[in-house]
């Protein structure tokens, strides 16, 4: 069974996201993207400590989980590049970090290069885990701004033809929006990446027990003109055992210029970020090209998980 618990703990419950916590949270979202664009966002976790730690690297994720956080009037302890400058460095575990986070902090930010780091944190840690990356494991609050950057365009999450190209293999994005959008009927699914980097078997598998549309495939081109959301992904160097298997299939898949005639007009290209070579900057100015608008939307869906953990 392909499940996931998205926030390893809430309010010191194991949770797994139910679609009306995830439509919660969407429409909080909302509110909370007006109220910045109005200048009334309310400092309401004025009384919070919130700690990032971060053992992988990160731009999107990190800052704007401390920018959620400042907006809402938080206190932020953050640790960036955690393997180096924490004593992670000197062989504390991730469990006692965590316990030392809960000394401090009333919930804890985690990005580990671990799959199955937050899952152990929250195991001990007596403070909400948010599990900001877990090795190729899952990304949840990325989901959930893929997700409202789909459901602000379109205004449904159902009915929708949704290809996922490059490195499938490693997507934590891919890994926690498939349960998501498994939340929403008639959706089609189309996997392209070269073998090596395919979904996993597991998730190929619940596909099918569900009766869900999906098609595997290395042609891109003959996806293009079929999908409503095309959503890039980088080839993970750091994921590979050795530089010779990354060489082979780095530069698999990638949008070009010309591409763009194969899209239907009203489409969306999301990337989770940060690309390498997989999306060419002259599309950037195209209006189908959402991934920008897509790392902004973070700061507001981010915004929403705190005030949905602290139960505002
Ligand atoms: N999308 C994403 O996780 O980006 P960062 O690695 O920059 O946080």
């Amino acid at each position: 069974m392909y499940t996931v618990a998205y926030f390893e703990k809430i309010l010191n419950k194991k949770k797994q996201f139910t679609k009306e916590d995830i439509e919660s949270i969407l429409s909080r979202a909302v509110t909370i993207e007006k109220d910045i664009k109005n200048g009334t966002v309310k400092k309401v976790l004025a009384d919070k400590v919130i700690a990032c730690i971060f053992f992988e690297p990160s731009t999107r994720t990190r800052l704007s989980f401390e920018t959620a956080a400042i907006r809402l009037g938080a206190n932020i302890i953050s640790v960036e590049n955690a393997l180096a400058s924490s004593s992670s460095f000197k062989g504390e575990t991730i469990e006692d970090t965590a316990r030392m986070l809960s000394c401090y902090a009333d919930a804890i930010v985690i990005r580990h290069h671990k799959s199955g780091s937050a899952d152990i944190a929250s195991s001990v840690a007596t403070s909400s885990i948010i599990n900001a990356g877990d090795g190729a494991n899952q990304h949840p609050s990325q989901a959930l701004l893929d997700v409202y950057t789909i459901k602000k365009e379109y205004g449904h999450l159902d009915n929708l033809s949704i290809a996922f190209v490059g490195d499938l293999k490693n997507s934590r994005p891919l890994h926690s929006l498939m349960p998501i959008f498994l939340f929403y009927p008639n959706n089609t699914f189309y996997f392209v990446s070269p073998k090596e980097l395919a979904i996993s078997e597991e998730l190929r598998q619940e596909l099918e027990d569900k009766n869900i549309k999906f098609i595997e495939t290395q042609n891109m081109e003959e996806v293009l003109p079929k999908v409503d959301v095309l959503y890039m992904t980088r080839v993970q160097k750091e994921r590979f055992d050795n530089i010779e298997d990354y060489e082979k299939v780095k530069d698999s898949f990638l949008l070009k210029g010309e591409h763009l005639d194969l899209l239907k007009m009203k489409s969306m290209i999301l990337h989770p970020l940060p690309r390498v070579n997989e999306i060419d900057p002259v599309i950037d100015n195209d209006k189908r090209a959402y991934y920008f608008a897509q790392a902004q939307n973070g700061l507001y869906v981010r915004m929403a998980l705190f005030l949905y953990i602290f139960g505002l």
